[in-house]
């Protein structure tokens, strides 16, 4: 496989480092604004040159956002090139269309890298998908967030240190809104969803909470609950047919759940199956060589021959929140109350909270005795 790169940030560079131990897997160029001397391949900072070399027959796209990342896969997909990628955002962003430019120009697709860092989770979503119907997906899938939320309950470390030491380490995006209003879960969850339900979901239509407005005194008084904050997405076959229900709000676990023993920058998602029944998959979700090993995997997957992309199925779907009932949490001007409504009910009244108090409080009680039919 002759593969370009685009890219070397933390997970080009990893990757870069795994692919030379594999014979078969040859980085003839990298796409790179800066010289870089100390690689033994081309490197230029001109797509087109990437784009008209027949030799090169994958484009691997780490470079993560909107744009020039979809003109690079577009263009590389309509030269007959096949494309990895660990673009969540673009993934999300034109999710259909990219799935059908695959299949037209005959080439494969792939963004396992994309939800779950180093977590096979969208491959066996894929798997369990061919064989069952699967109900529901839910998880935490940021790793920043998880990092930082095990951080402040451990050691009532500070939010801001916290986060400034998440994007030393490279785990939190460069603008860190997307992780921490939990857009990054979200993106990801889209990716779940879709895979899962055979259908392709709005990411604007999905409510969204992240992890802002947790307070020390917030994981003091959850901890005198017997409770640990964790960031979570979920997704559910919605009772109306051709919808479903998603949002990402930060929940409530008992100390007791394998949530609440995720810590760093693990991830733990589950799919709930019909026939199956729970299987959950928890491993590194962030980080260079965790991320890089699943693009790695996407590159033997492409060189396997594998289909278009996972699934052919991507029928356009609502987000119905109406029927999803829990338990939440919700403080405002510094009282908590719990009460049980739909999430529609829950996300609308968070929204009303926040006009008289900007810094109001939502959360999810997690459902531990959630069926394994
Ligand atoms: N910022 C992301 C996270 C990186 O923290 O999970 C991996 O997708």
């Amino acid at each position: 496989m002759n593969i370009a790169l685009l890219g070397f940030g933390t997970v080009g560079s990893h990757f870069y480092k795994m692919a030379q131990e594999h014979s078969e897997l040859n980085i003839s160029a990298v796409l790179s604004r800066r010289p870089r001397p100390e690689l033994a391949c081309t490197v230029t900072a001109d797509f087109d040159e990437i784009v008209r070399d027949g030799s090169i027959d994958t484009v691997v796209e780490v470079i993560g956002g909107v744009e020039p990342a979809y003109s690079y896969i577009t263009a590389a997909m309509r030269a007959g090139k096949h494309v990895v990628t660990a673009n969540k955002q673009l993934m999300c962003a034109h999710y259909e269309d990219l799935l059908s430019l695959a299949k037209e120009c005959g080439v494969r697709l792939r963004c396992t890298a994309a939800a779950g860092g180093g977590i096979p989770w969208l491959t066996s979503l894929a798997r369990v998908e061919k064989m069952d119907e699967i109900d529901a997906v839910e998880g935490i899938l940021n790793g920043t967030t998880n990092f930082m939320l095990s951080a402040m309950t451990a050691n009532g470390a500070d939010y801001g240190a916290v986060l400034r030491e998440a994007q030393a380490l490279g785990y939190a995006e460069a603008d860190p809104t997307a992780d921490v209003e939990g857009l990054d879960a979200r993106r990801k969850l889209v990716l779940s969803a879709n895979l899962a339900f055979g259908v392709s979901v709005q990411e604007a239509d999905i409510p969204c909470v992240g992890i802002s407005h947790i307070t020390a005194a917030d994981i003091d008084k959850a901890k005198e609950w017997g409770y640990t904050f964790k960031l979570i997405a979920r997704a559910e076959r919605a009772q109306r047919a051709g919808a479903v229900a998603a949002f990402v709000c930060p929940t409530l676990f008992p100390v007791s759940a394998p949530e609440a023993h995720t810590d760093g920058t693990g991830n733990l998602v589950s799919l709930y199956a019909r026939r199956i029944g729970k299987q959950s998959f928890s491993g590194a979700g962030a980080g260079g060589f965790p991320t890089a090993s699943n693009v790695l995997a996407d590159c033997f997957a492409v060189m396997a021959g594998c289909e278009s992309y996972y699934t052919d199925k991507a029928a356009p779907c609502a987000v119905d929140n109406s029927t999803a009932a829990s338990r939440w949490l919700f403080r405002r001007n510094g009282q908590y109350e719990f009460a049980e409504c739909s999430a529609e009910e829950a996300f609308a009244r968070c929204d009303a909270d926040l006009q008289s108090d900007p810094c109001a409080l939502l959360a999810r009680v997690a459902d531990t005795d959630q069926k394994e039919e």
